[in-house]
């Protein structure tokens, strides 16, 4: 078994900024009641004719040069994202726009979970010793599928990337567990279904064609459900990693809503101060919030090689899981 390292990250959101402010111009609400609720107050959104490999590869170019690599060293690529510019997958479109022509790329969709799944899929194959270089992603443009007249959701999601590269090392490992979560009963809490409407094609021969609906969330029973399992899966993660909550230097959790983020740091009896939190800046960009979170601590310097860093993530399926890894790059 190799053992495993993050040796870059990186972030891209869009250019154009909505704020709360220019929230209450569309619907009925306020800057002080988002605030106060969700601790956001600004977030970035896409305009019509960018793409979500547009931002992906913008992410992912920067976390390939942290990592002192090119495209062509990279060997796989997924991407985590529920909001793919093409139902079939956008990876290959990644990989295209890098220019990472030696990768296999594939998509993977645990929604707001994406980022953790997808980074412990991966670890799978570098620990097998199936690729070297991996580059994992985390990018959604959410406000595609938000209802814009609906206040309970809108002025939740902000749209963004964050990717990370990791390569497999015969001497040192610094992934060091992790635990991953889902439950379809309680799907009917969050989702964006597809609804079929019949078509006939002749007598007896009839298909579905429909659409996808806008984001549905029950924000109390989500609440709930983060507030109780985020910690617990976060527990069982250190577990597997012989550690407990005291060996943590830094958590970045999923960012959903600052209540959120503080009352899992109180239930895990975290102190504040190793708490990583951007969402006032960025809202819930869903697979992205955590690589870009992660991104945003390391080019502020506040991560240090060595620090113990769990993550966590919880949403739509729903799904939830968490990872311990050790910062292993020494980025001057
Ligand atoms: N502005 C003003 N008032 C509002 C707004 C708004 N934007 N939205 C709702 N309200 C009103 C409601 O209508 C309600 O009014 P009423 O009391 O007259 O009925 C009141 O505010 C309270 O609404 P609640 O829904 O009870 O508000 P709550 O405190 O639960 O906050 C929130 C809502 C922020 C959505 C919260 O429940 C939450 O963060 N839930 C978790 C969401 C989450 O974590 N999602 C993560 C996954 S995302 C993914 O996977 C894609």
């Amino acid at each position: 078994m190799k053992g495993l390292t993050i040796i870059g990250s990186g972030s891209a959101v869009p250019d154009q900024l909505l704020s709360n402010r220019d929230l209450s111009a569309i619907v009925d609400t306020s800057d002080e009641w988002i605030e106060s609720r969700t601790g956001m107050k600004e977030r970035y959104v896409s305009l019509s004719q960018e793409t979500l490999a547009q931002l992906a590869a913008k992410a992912s170019i920067k976390a390939i040069s942290m990592a002192g690599l090119t495209p062509e060293d990279i060997d796989l690529i997924v991407l985590a994202t529920s909001t793919p510019d093409d139902l079939f997958g956008s990876a290959c479109q990644v990989q295209r726009r890098i220019g990472a022509k030696r990768a296999v790329a594939f998509d993977l969709t645990a929604a707001c979970s994406g980022f953790v799944f997808a980074l412990v899929t991966a670890s799978q194959f570098v620990r097998q010793g199936v690729y070297h270089n991996v580059l994992i992603i985390g990018a959604d443009i959410l406000s595609r599928w938000v209802n814009w007249e609906d206040r309970t959701t809108c002025v939740l999601f902000g749209d963004g990337a964050g990717a990370v590269v990791c390569q497999s090392s015969e001497t040192e490992d610094n992934f060091l567990g992790f635990e991953l979560c889902s439950d379809g009963t309680l799907n009917s809490s969050l989702n964006l279904t597809y609804v079929s409407e019949p078509l006939n094609l002749m007598e007896n021969i009839s298909v579905g064609s429909g659409g996808y609906q806008s984001i549905n969330m029950k924000g109390k029973e989500v609440y709930r459900f983060a507030v109780e399992k985020v910690p617990e899966v976060i527990e069982k993660a250190l577990h597997r990693s012989n550690l407990t909550v005291k060996d943590i230097d830094w958590l970045i959790l999923h960012q959903a809503n600052q209540r959120i983020i503080d009352s899992v740091a109180v239930r895990l009896g975290l102190n504040k101060d190793k708490v990583i939190s951007n969402i006032a800046k960025y809202g819930n960009t869903s697979a992205g919030s955590i690589p870009i979170a992660l991104d945003e601590a390391v080019g502020q310097s506040l991560i240090k090689p060595g620090d113990v860093i769990a993550i966590s993530g919880f949403g739509a399926g729903l799904t939830w899981g968490a990872a311990i890894f050790r910062w292993g790059i020494n980025y001057g």
